[in-house]
């Protein structure tokens, strides 16, 4: 479970910054510490170089959950899991990021920015932040994700 004296590192491309703009102002108000890495506006750019820096501060050990978003969610998640250590899930809905949290114990949340509501997305993020992983079972399987390559 993400505490809220940790800081998030949020990151998106221009197909998720309006989405990025609402989370982070639902963030401050809600007490919680967060690191703006981009993209600061809607000018079109290439998603890997937002997420690249996010994914690898998390590889690093440097923050312990991020939030990344591109307009699917999809390209920013697949840019996060060449990193070993990161587990991004693609959520798109609440009942997603609960099980990414507790069966693949997820360190990213990667959303959508163009196919769900604002609103819909604060209540994935909220729910992912605040999910502990199950264990048991899955510490095996989520073992095995880095142990069979
Ligand atoms: C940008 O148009 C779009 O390709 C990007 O946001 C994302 O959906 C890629 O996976």
């Amino acid at each position: 479970m993400f505490n809220k004296s940790n800081i998030l590192p949020i990151a998106c491309d221009h197909g998720a910054f309006k989405m990025k703009e609402y989370l982070i102002g639902k963030l401050k108000k809600n007490g919680y510490q967060i690191k703006d890495m981009g993209t600061y506006n809607t000018d079109s750019l290439d998603y890997p170089d937002m997420i690249h820096p996010l994914a690898k501060a998390i590889n690093d050990g440097k923050y312990k959950f991020g939030l990344i978003m591109c307009g699917s969610g999809n390209g920013a998640q697949i840019t996060a899991n060449k990193y070993a250590n990161v587990r991004a899930g693609l959520c798109w809905s609440v009942e997603q990021a609960k099980l990414t949290r507790m069966h693949n114990n997820a360190n990213i949340c990667s959303i959508p920015g163009r196919f769900i509501e604002f609103p819909i997305a604060w209540d994935i993020l909220q729910t992912f932040l605040n999910t502990d992983f199950e264990g048991g079972r899955h510490i095996r399987r989520v073992e095995k994700i880095s142990e069979l390559l």
